[in-house]
């Protein structure tokens, strides 16, 4: 398989299919993904992580053939919102493999959750508990997890990290609020507590911050073993498996990851005289991420004092990463040898503001003019599914590539589609 620190299979075909024949039949922007990659990467997680629980997180990209491949591939799914999990259900797939997440759940998540029969929601506030509790009714019954903060810092920027007190998710150890829900949940008969639950961050490149969090969260059951007696089955550590944007950058070891939290859960387990729970783990980036490709067609190329500006038919709209974290990505021309001459370029958007930038300082051939195929490698999770309606420029469409065959799983936003939600004049 194509891995994010190599070219996608080459930049000139994926999955068999020449990426400018991809643009032809299906127009630019397109997204492109390869489907024996994203297969790939879950069996890499099934075969490192056999004993566990593996959630794909729905949040990174999300549609109907995705859902469907993560079902084949035996994975679980992650959703935060009642929209991801009636989409997953249309396929076919199993609620019970379902679990809700989410730090402020609508009525509307709630309701879908617990009438689809999801496996479990994560309780996120206090103030959940109740509401949960009565939307459950004294004669349900619904499996929950509770999210910890563990303290742990980690993430690739500000606006990813999520395991330490000053972010909005979860329910923290070291001021006592989690211990405080816990035990308001144990009162409630209707709510099964299965486990414990924390997400570090996101795009995390080591395996530390996952060892600590293991002895912190083990800590936190030995308490509870102790106070209530309580044996909980079930430790998620959320995902946050950091993938490799550029040629040279270190991607988080997946085998290592799964050995060192599997000897670290045993021996912290062991010391505090718990069994072993089963592991669940959620990623999303590492799964999508590098099976995905933005094909894009150069409008226009300028000059401006000293930069080059390279811009292409899509931008912030279908990629708003940049511009929020600003990750650097590693763009090509399709179609030219990387012998010809070249220059530093910034590749920018079709957007109406100068922040619409989707890599800077990259090395581009000396003439890349209008009408060049520019492909953007790794960029298969939170793209589109962060797509924008900006500009009114209507959503790129998806396609998947298999075995030399392309076909089309999401169309193009088109104007008409924008124009019907307009109900109003
Ligand atoms: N589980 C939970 C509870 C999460 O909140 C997330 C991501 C994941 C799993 C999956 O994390 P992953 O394995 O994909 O890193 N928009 C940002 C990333 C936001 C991640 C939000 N939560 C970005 O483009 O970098």
């Amino acid at each position: 398989p194509a891995s994010a620190t190599e070219p996608p299979r080459g930049d000139l075909a994926v999955g068999g299919v020449p990426l400018a024949e991809l643009a032809d039949r299906f127009g630019t922007p397109v997204y492109v993904l390869d489907e024996a990659e994203v297969r790939d990467r879950c069996r890499t997680y099934r075969d490192a992580f056999p004993d566990a629980e593996v959630l794909y997180a729905a949040k990174a990209f999300l549609c109907r053939a995705m859902a469907h491949w993560m079902d084949e591939e035996g994975l679980g799914l992650d959703v935060c919102s009642a929209g991801e999990l009636e989409l997953a259900v249309t396929t076919g797939f199993p609620p019970e493999h379902i679990v809700l997440h989410g730090n402020a759940k609508s009525p509307r998540d709630l309701g879908a959750a617990l009438r689809l029969g999801v496996g479990r929601i994560v309780i996120d506030s206090p103030s959940e508990i109740a509401r949960l509790a009565a939307a459950v009714g004294p004669h349900g019954h619904q499996k929950v997890m509770v999210r910890v903060v563990p303290g742990v810092s980690a993430g690739g920027h500000d606006k990813i990290r999520t395991g330490t007190d000053d972010q909005k998710f979860g329910l923290s150890i070291s001021d006592g609020y989690a211990q405080h829900a816990i035990a308001r949940v144990l009162d409630q008969p209707q709510l099964e507590l299965t486990g414990l639950h924390c997400h570090l961050g996101s795009q995390i490149t080591s395996v530390k911050p996952y060892l600590v969090a293991v002895r912190r969260m083990v800590g936190l059951m030995a308490r509870l073993h102790e106070q209530y007696g309580l044996v909980l089955p079930e430790l998620d550590l959320g995902g946050g498996h950091g993938i490799a944007y550029r040629p040279g950058e270190k991607a988080l070891d997946l085998t290592a990851l799964a050995r060192r939290v599997r000897t670290e859960l045993a021996d912290a387990c062991a010391t505090a005289g718990l069994p072993v729970p089963r592991l669940i783990i959620e990623p999303g980036r590492a799964i999508v991420g590098p099976a995905g490709i933005a094909l894009y067609r150069v409008l226009s190329v300028k000059r401006t004092g000293e930069t080059v500006f390279v811009a292409v038919d899509g931008g912030m709209s279908d990629n708003p990463r940049p511009a929020l974290y600003g990750v650097r990505y590693a763009p090509r021309l399709v179609g030219r040898h990387s012998g010809a001459d070249r220059a530093r370029a910034t590749v920018v958007g079709r957007h109406c503001e100068a922040g619409d930038v989707l890599a800077t300082d990259v090395e581009l051939p000396a003439d890349t003019h209008p009408g060049d195929l520019l492909a953007v490698p790794v960029a298969g999770a939170y793209h589109l599914s962060m797509a924008s309606g900006y500009n009114l420029v209507g959503r790129p469409p998806v396609v998947a590539v298999r075995n030399g065959l392309a076909r089309l799983l999401v169309r193009r936003e088109s104007l008409e589609d924008i124009r019907s939600r307009d109900v109003g004049l």
